[in-house]
């Protein structure tokens, strides 16, 4: 089982690799996202693509990309683009044949980010219901409590591996929490949910069972953490998805562990590798480090500045729901389009220069959370995460520098950020 399921990665990533070659060959560009040299700078192939071709056929992909910044939101927003793969007959005789029974499971239910209207829409209202901006806005001093603890870890004159101690923990924590989670429960928790995550865009067998086992087993402690619930659901968020189900509001049992999952999975690792990134690129320019230093109101700014230069989701995907015409392409129904959002956000239509960072940016045009009906839940609070953990990183160590210049990017073409990331909290003597 173990032997074929890795030379089937094996054989697809041979396979691939030889598509991609034949196709730079016709078309002059080919994107290998799993590719070393991609790694290094997805942007500058993303534009190479883009400058070519906003819409182009990749024959390695057998699917459409888009990488412009209007191609991307126009597929995000168009109603005859969809996200649930369940409705195309070969496509999914094509991934069942390579799921076991338990995935296989989670495949036929999917979370709300692989669902249309009207499902889609009847889980979104009742999730949204938890992420209102007042509520979110409230939660402000509690995260900077979470964050001064996470950073108490931290002497004087040490190296700290920002991805550890601050990065990871603090999402997790902050989502457990709004889940009425109960606090011994939380390590546990981070854990399952770390492994969950490792297992997206990783070919590593072992790292993919792991993941596979966290997923099922984060299921399952939904399922427990529900049924204690039954009488008294609470006021949290868990609380008030039971209590939608109890009055009738049309959510099922599995539609209620599958969002709890989402809204840890979608808001973990996403969270962990915007604070990454965002610190990496502010130790990376020195004067804005200073700047920001001096004035902390620009922090919302350079956030959103942070979240168009590196952007945590790279990409994302869509099914053409019918035959098409679009941008003078035939598309046909069943197609899939890769949704370039790193591409997108480097456009230089729409952001002037483009490839600098600049946290005094006036207008940052960004589609890093989405856009359209699937356009990110938890943006405000990944948001307020980061500049709450901002403002205090830059209080609390104003001498701090990258302890290594050359930090490497994560192996993972869908999510974009650090593994580790160690910061020297003084300047060198
Ligand atoms: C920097 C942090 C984050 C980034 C970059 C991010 C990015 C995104 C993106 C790109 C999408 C749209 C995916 C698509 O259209 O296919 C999305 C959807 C979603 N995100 Fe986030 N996200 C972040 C944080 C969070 C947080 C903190 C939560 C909740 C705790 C969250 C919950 C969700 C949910 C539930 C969806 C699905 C919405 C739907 O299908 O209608 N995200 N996110």
């Amino acid at each position: 089982m173990k032997i074929t399921q890795k030379a089937r990665i094996r054989f697809n990533q041979i396979l691939f690799g030889a598509l991609s070659f034949v196709e730079k060959r016709i078309h002059g560009v080919a994107l290998n996202i799993f590719s070393t040299e991609f790694y290094k700078d997805p942007y500058f192939h993303f534009s190479t693509l883009r400058d070519k071709a906003p819409l182009h056929y990749s024959l390695a992909f057998r699917g459409w990309w888009v990488t412009s910044f209007d191609l991307v939101q126009e597929v995000l927003r168009d109603a005859r683009f969809g996200s649930d793969v369940r409705k195309f007959e070969k496509r999914v005789k094509r991934i069942r044949k390579q799921l076991d029974e338990e995935r296989r499971e989670s495949f036929e239910n999917p979370s709300m980010l692989n669902l249309d209207p009207p499902d889609h829409s009847r889980i979104r209202r009742l999730v949204s219901r938890g992420f209102v901006h007042n509520f979110i806005a409230s939660l402000e001093p509690r995260i900077r409590h979470i964050v001064d603890e996470c950073l108490n870890r931290v002497h004087n004159d040490e190296t700290f591996d920002l991805i550890d101690v601050l990065a990871k923990p603090l999402p997790a924590i902050v989502i457990a929490e709004m889940m009425g989670l109960p606090e011994s429960d939380h390590a546990q928790f981070q854990a399952w949910s770390e492994d969950l995550i490792a297992g997206s865009g990783s070919n590593d067998i072992e790292t993919l069972e792991r993941s596979q086992r966290s997923s099922r087993a984060l299921i399952d402690y939904f399922k427990t953490i529900i049924d204690q619930r039954c009488d008294d659901p609470g006021e949290d968020l868990i609380g008030q998805l039971i209590r939608a189900e109890e009055q009738g509001d049309k959510l099922n049992a599995q539609e209620l562990y599958n969002t709890c999952l989402v809204l840890l999975v979608a808001g973990h690792e996403t969270t962990t590798r915007l604070i990454g990134n965002g610190l990496y690129l502010l130790l990376k320019s020195p004067k804005q480090f200073e700047q920001l230093k001096q004035s902390p109101e620009l922090i919302p700014n350079a956030v959103e500045e942070m979240l168009r230069f590196e952007p945590p989701v790279q990409l994302t995907q869509r099914f053409a729901l019918e035959d098409m015409e679009f941008h003078g392409k035939q598309l046909k129904s069943g197609d899939i389009v890769f949704v370039g959002i790193a591409g997108g956000n480097r456009d230089p239509k729409a952001n002037d220069h483009p490839d600098e960072f600049d946290i005094n940016r006036e207008k940052v045009n960004q589609v890093s959370f989405g856009y359209g009906i699937h356009l990110c839940i938890g943006a405000s609070l990944a948001r307020l995460e980061a500049k709450v953990a901002f403002t205090s990183l830059l209080k609390r160590f104003p001498e701090m520098r990258l302890a290594d210049d050359r930090a490497p990017w994560g192996q993972n073409p869908f999510f974009r950020g650090f593994d580790h990331l160690n910061i020297a909290i003084n300047q060198p003597k």
